[in-house]
C-alpha cells in the first residue's frame, strides 16, 4: 500500500488525476473503475482541464462504474449515470458506448447484476479501479457486514448511508433504499486501486480501514490486501494515521 498526502483537496484531485493520466498516457485502451460521491469531483475536474489543453485522450477508454441506486432513471438528476454524464462524460472524448454504469431500473436485477459482471470480464477486467470511502467505511455500495466474496449485487442501503446521501435529495424519504453495486471480490479483482479521501470526517475510518483489522464490519479493511493500492487523501483525512502511524505516509 502507498499512502500519498495532499495539503489540501485541489492538491489531493491533482495527485490523485495524475495516477488516472499516467494510466490513460500509458495504456489508451485502459478499462477505468470509475467512482462517484463528492470525492472525486476534483479528480474529473482535473482530468477535463488536460484533456481541454490536449494532454489526454479518452477516445479508446472503456469504464465502468461502481454502483447505481435502484429505481432512479439514468435521466434522475441524483443518479449515478446523470452524475457521471455531468461531471466527466459529456467533458471528454469518451466514447458513450464505451461507458457502463449499472441500469438502476432494471426489472430483474438479479440478471441485471450477472449482465454486469459480464461486461467487466468481457471488457478483460479493470486495469484502474477509483474508489471514494463513505462514513460506514462501505466502498461502491458494499455497506458493513457483507461478504467480502461477491460480485456485482443488490443491497439495502445502511441508514447512516441513506442519511449522509440525503444532501442531495429534497428530503430523506427520497433518497432510494436499494442500490445495485459492484461487490468487494469484483473491486479487489481490480489491477490497480486508487483510493482517495478528503476531510476530517473521513481521518477515522480511513485509519481503521488501512491499518484495523481486516473484517467485513468495515468493508474498506479487504483493500489491505491487494497488491496495488494507493491512497491519496488530504491532511485533515490522514490525521488519525499520521497520529498512530507516522512512517506509513510516504
Ligand atoms: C456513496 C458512493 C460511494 C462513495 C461514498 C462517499 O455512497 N456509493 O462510492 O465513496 O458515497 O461519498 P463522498 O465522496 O461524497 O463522501
Amino acid at each position: 500500500m502507498k499512502i500519498v498526502s495532499a495539503p489540501d483537496y485541489q492538491s489531493m484531485s491533482r495527485k490523485a488525476a495524475n495516477i488516472i493520466s499516467a494510466q490513460v498516457i500509458l495504456f489508451p485502451h485502459s478499462v477505468l473503475g470509475l467512482a462517484t460521491g463528492s470525492t472525486p469531483l476534483g479528480v474529473y475536474n482535473q482530468l477535463i482541464e488536460w484533456y481541454k489543453k490536449g494532454d489526454l485522450d479518452f477516445a479508446s477508454v472503456r469504464s465502468v462504474n461502481l454502483d447505481e441506486y435502484c429505481g432512479l432513471s439514468p435521466k434522475h438528476d441524483q443518479s449515478y449515470r446523470f452524475y457521471m454524464d455531468e461531471n466527466f462524460f459529456s467533458h471528454v472524448n469518451i466514447p458513450m458506448e464505451n461507458t457502463n454504469v449499472p441500469n438502476g431500473l432494471a426489472d430483474d436485477v438479479e440478471a441485471e447484476c450477472r449482465r454486469y459482471d459480464s461486461v467487466i470480464s468481457g471488457l478483460g477486467g479493470i486495469d484502474l479501479q477509483l474508489l471514494g470511502i463513505g462514513h460506514t467505511g462501505h466502498i461502491g455500495f458494499n455497506e458493513p457486514d457483507e461478504d467480502f466474496d461477491k460480485m456485482t449485487h443488490c443491497v439495502k442501503l445502511k441508514q447512516k448511508t441513506i442519511e449522509a446521501n440525503s444532501r442531495f435529495f429534497s428530503s430523506m424519504d427520497e433518497v432510494p433504499k436499494y442500490a445495485v453495486t459492484m461487490g468487494i471480490k469484483a473491486i479487489m479483482q481490480a489491477k490497480k486501486l486508487l483510493l482517495v479521501a478528503n476531510g476530517e470526517s473521513k481521518a477515522e475510518i480511513l485509519y481503521r480501514s488501512l491499518f484495523g483489522p481486516i473484517t467485513p464490519a468495515v468493508p474498506a479493511s479487504i483493500l489491505q490486501l491487494h497488491n496495488d493500492l494507493t491512497v491519496v487523501a488530504d491532511d485533515d483525512a490522514l490525521a488519525v494515521i499520521r497520529e498512530k502511524c507516522p512512517t506509513a505516509i510516504g
